[in-house]
């Protein structure tokens, strides 16, 4: 890992970055931020957005791996609807671990504040049968399009 990311040619490297509002970056200050399914975690999600967006130079870059499924769904591999358990309980542990956004609600964040979006790569599903109808009624209006998409890669680049 250290070897990778020497090869990058960056000159600063800072890593493992515990909360999104503990930055002690000051403004314009960093040229790329990368994070691994961590995005679908935070919250307030527009303020950590703006925040990061602050901290990045003009023309910085950010790339996003977000992972819009129930992270358990390993555990219930048998279910049709393991990727969507979290919104179709509450009571599931990634009910209360992720924000349970999706996708064209954090481009909507990304082009709030201003920021390009250089590259999108999705990885989508078919739906299963019925699934909309277990939804959660708050969730039952989202698109099925946006269902779909179960991870993002996301190529930011701020204005
Ligand atoms: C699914 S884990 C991914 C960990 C690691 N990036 C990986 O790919 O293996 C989600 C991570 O998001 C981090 N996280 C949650 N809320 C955060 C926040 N507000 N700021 C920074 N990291 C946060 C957690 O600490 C946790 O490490």
């Amino acid at each position: 890992m250290d070897k990778f990311l020497e090869n990058l040619l960056l000159k600063y490297i800072v890593t493992n970055t515990d909360k999104y509002s503990e930055y002690t970056s000051s403004s314009s200050s960093v040229d790329l931020i990368i994070s691994c399914t961590v995005l679908e975690h935070i919250r307030p999600f527009e303020m950590h957005i703006s925040n990061l967006v602050d901290i990045l130079s003009t023309g910085g870059k950010m790339l996003h791996i977000v992972d819009f499924r129930d992270h358990d769904h390993r555990k219930v591999k048998d279910d049709p609807y393991r990727y969507w358990r979290f919104l179709i309980s509450d009571n599931v542990r990634c009910a209360k671990s992720c924000n349970r956004l999706r996708h064209s609600q954090m481009m909507q964040a990304f082009k709030k504040y201003g920021l390009k979006i250089r590259e999108i790569d999705l990885y989508q599903k078919q739906l299963p049968n019925g699934l909309q109808e277990q939804l959660l009624p708050r969730f039952q209006s989202i698109p099925k399009k946006d269902l779909k998409i179960l991870m993002a890669t996301y190529l930011l680049q701020k204005r």
